[in-house]
């Protein structure tokens, strides 16, 4: 019997090493990596550079504390902040608490206004992490199941609708902030109309709220830009990142600009561990080698290549709703539930994942080449076909 806590239905494969986009199991067969531990592997498996800097850092300084300076931190922060556009960075260790980061700075900013009671908006279809603000922001049910009473303060509307958002804005006084993911993730890789982040932005800024976005999954260069909300041409007050953040290290990060920078004094928040010098070399890493091998520009095109692939070779296939997504964050609808095809895609040598019961997700490797992608065409598109006549 297992002495590992049973939380996840996991599948019977164990990784014993990876290259690139590929991993080995212990059995010594080889899967084509179109997952990246849901979108955390941005540079692939044991990429040389990114290897032998963690491993200079390992022998240097892993952890202090943050009682200390922190050089690495500072790094990081300036890199994140150019990028970006932001202005300062709390570091955590994961996407859930760099999201409880932002929901207590919400709150922290509210009372600042002399809001007792503050309420952040959030999405239906949402997921913002596991911790109890977080799941209670977060909008499935399946996840809060159990776990009530919930964390109170969220104020809940449907995805990709201003409307009802201007609706919750004439209903109640005591909204701070609105927390939305530019894409959504775990919600089934929903992209929302082009203007819908602007309309976001002008809400906000008239209604003296903050815009919070949850770039967890979307951010570190995955869709073509280094944040999915620079498409759109907006600066949020508050953004946050983790899993590509550090290719595998843990990290997450939470960023503040304009009106909620400053909101928080020493002694308002902490971590132990968020931060460490060992964290943040693997973030600094991950942002140069990025940008030093073209790979925002590579995400896009490649995303490109892929959608338009899988679209010649299933677009018309009855039983396939939409094939969607922006760079490597890709979605392909089907009409029933498909959980079924991970391990078909297992069986065949690819990691997939389904998500929202009907949704095939691919998260590959920024590191993915044409040929990988062509592979993961040519692998998934028949399982698909049969699937659907099953
Ligand atoms: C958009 C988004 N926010 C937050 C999280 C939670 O991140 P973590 O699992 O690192 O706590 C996730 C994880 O899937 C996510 O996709």
């Amino acid at each position: 019997m297992s002495h590992v806590m049973n939380t996840y239905a996991r599948l019977p494969v164990a990784f014993e090493r990876g290259e690139g986009a590929w991993l080995w199991d212990t059995a010594g067969k080889r899967y084509l990596d179109a997952l990246s531990g849901i979108a955390v592997n941005t540079l692939g498996h044991a990429h040389p550079q990114f290897t032998a800097a963690l491993q200079t850092q390992i022998g240097k300084l892993i952890h202090c504390s943050n009682v200390y300076q922190v050089r690495e931190q500072e790094w990081l922060a300036d890199k994140l902040c150019a990028l970006s556009g932001m202005q300062e960075v709390f570091f955590s260790n994961s996407g859930c608490e760099a999201n409880e980061a932002a929901i207590k700075l919400a709150r922290m900013y509210g009372h600042g206004k002399g809001i007792e009671t503050p309420n952040i908006i959030v999405m239906e279809k949402s997921f913002h992490g596991r911790t109890l603000a977080t799941l209670s922001a977060t909008g499935n049910r399946k996840v809060q199941a159990g776990f009530e009473p919930l964390v109170k303060g969220f104020v809940r509307v449907p995805y990709d609708d201003l409307a009802a958002v201007e609706q919750a804005a004439a209903h109640n006084p005591s909204i701070v902030a609105i927390l939305v993911e530019p894409i959504q993730g775990e919600g089934g890789i929903r992209t929302p109309e082009p203007s819908y982040l602007q309309g976001l932005r002008r809400i906000c800024d008239q209604q003296g709220w903050l815009l919070m976005l949850d770039e967890v999954q979307s951010g570190i260069g995955r869709t073509g830009k280094w944040f999915a909300h620079q498409h759109s041409g907006i600066l949020p007050d508050v953004m946050t990142l983790a899993k590509g953040l550090g290719s595998g290290v843990p990290i997450g990060a939470c960023l503040t600009a304009g009106k909620a920078a400053g909101t928080f004094k020493p002694g308002n928040h902490g971590s132990t561990f968020g931060g460490n010098p060992l964290a943040c070399t693997a973030g600094l890493t991950t942002l140069n080698l990025l940008e030093q091998n073209g790979l925002l520009a590579h995400a896009e095109a490649l995303g490109n290549f892929i959608r338009e692939g899988f679209t010649r070779r299933l677009g018309k296939l009855a039983g396939v709703k939409q094939i969607r997504g922006q760079g490597l964050m890709i979605g392909i609808e089907l009409d029933k539930p498909c959980g079924a095809l991970v391990t078909a895609a297992l069986e065949n040598g690819l990691l997939i994942n389904v998500t929202a019961d009907s949704v095939v997700r691919l998260l590959p490797p920024l590191v993915l080449s044409e040929d990988e992608a062509r592979h993961l065409i040519d692998t998934l598109s028949p399982l698909i076909e049969t699937f659907l006549q099953s």
